[in-house]
């Protein structure tokens, strides 16, 4: 693709993304369905950082300071999770705050937001099993009752935060928590094909492994198409952060079983392993992410390996593109359409962290140097 191409639709976003911004008011968004128009689920739901992020690289693309003053608030509104006495936050403070409050920072050198990241550093560092080597995942089970021994394939995106904790405090313990919590998730997570699992299941007391369940998948032993996503994206990030050829190797041995795995127009099915597509829903989401760190890790390998994964990301952008965005609904409040939470839930839909991942992507192929998660 030329870069051409990639300039218009990033003049498209900023028609897209700015005249959303009035429709979207407050609201925390996290689906949108048929009538185009976004939900608002609450400031606590994992998905509050996505829209904010999607503002701060709008401006930092186009220096539109619209964007900024949108942006501008949101971390401030999340850390007011932090003293009420409720335990909605749990590690998906990654999500939450890498693309509000420390984008704020990095990007305008803002205080409140380095000191609000680096208190959801500190609340994810708390969640480190050193027995177990992992952050725990979530507060509760489907269930209702604690999961102190749960790691889900998710958090490798969320660590991020502790790498950047370290980077900006000099204090190497976040790093060395984030680069145990890699090596459990990539002992017990990743098989031998590249193919992830999404729930392990460790008992919190020894450390010891038990089992996997399938999670957002459609079972144990299939492969949930936005978790491979995450997976790869997170071994990317682990590798900028450290430069161990273990993580980068794990990186391309999931990229080359998403790449294998994708459906003629490079948009994956929600699952993997679904006995049969049709009728299956796809996962806009899980392209759009895998898309964005496929970019990376191109920059991670020699010249005559890029276009393998370069390559196949500016394929399934081109695909989200022109197959399954909004561009002829203007009232449509998302960029993508047809994205997929899981197997039982947000089926068919648009979803903002769709969204997010492919402005990011978008933006990369632009120009954009900054790396957020
Ligand atoms: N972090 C949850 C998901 O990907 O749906």
């Amino acid at each position: 693709m030329s870069t051409a191409y990639w300039e218009d639709i990033m003049a498209r976003l900023d028609r897209k993304v700015t005249h959303t911004i009035d429709q979207m008011g407050t609201k925390c968004p996290h689906f949108a369905g048929e009538d185009g128009k976004f939900d608002d689920i609450g400031s606590d739901w994992w998905t509050t950082g996505f829209w904010p992020g999607i503002l701060w690289i709008m401006n930092d693309m186009t220096g539109k300071d619209y964007y900024k003053e949108a942006a501008w608030h949101w971390d401030g509104i999340l850390e007011e999770w932090f003293i009420k006495p409720t335990e909605e936050l749990h590690h998906d403070v990654g999500f939450q705050f890498l693309p509000t409050a420390v984008i704020k920072n990095t990007l305008t050198g803002d205080a409140d937001g380095f000191r609000r990241g680096i208190e959801a550093a500190n609340f994810l560092a708390a969640r480190y099993n050193p027995v177990g080597r992992y952050i725990r995942a979530w507060n509760n089970g489907p269930d209702g009752k604690p999961v102190p021994g749960w790691v889900i394939i998710d958090c490798m995106l969320n660590i991020s935060l502790l790498f950047w904790a370290s980077k900006v405090t000099g204090d190497p313990r976040y790093k060395h928590m984030a680069i145990r919590h890699a090596e459990t998730t990539m002992a017990y997570g990743i098989r031998e094909d590249g193919s992830t699992k999404h729930i392990l299941s460790f008992d919190a007391e020894t450390g010891a492994y038990i089992e996997n369940f399938g999670g957002q998948g459609l079972s144990p032993e299939s492969s949930w198409s936005r978790g491979t996503a995450w997976g790869l994206y997170g071994f990317v990030n682990t590798y900028r952060h450290t430069e161990d050829e273990r993580f980068l190797h794990t990186a391309k041995r999931i990229a080359h079983y998403f790449i294998a795995a994708l459906p003629e127009d490079h948009v994956p099915y929600w699952d993997f392993r679904l006995e049969s597509e049709a009728g299956m829903s796809r996962d806009t989401s899980a392209a759009a992410i895998a898309a964005s760190a496929l970019l990376d890790l191109a920059d991670f390998v020699p010249a005559g390996e890029k276009r393998l994964y370069a390559g196949a990301a500016e394929r399934i952008l081109r695909s989200l593109t022109e197959n399954y965005a909004t561009w002829d609904q203007p009232e449509h409040e998302a960029i993508l359409l047809h994205a997929t939470g899981s197997g039982t839930s947000f089926i068919d839909v648009s979803l903002i962290y769709g969204d997010y991942y492919y402005v990011e992507a978008i933006s990369k192929l632009n120009g954009w140097k900054h790396r957020i998660f």
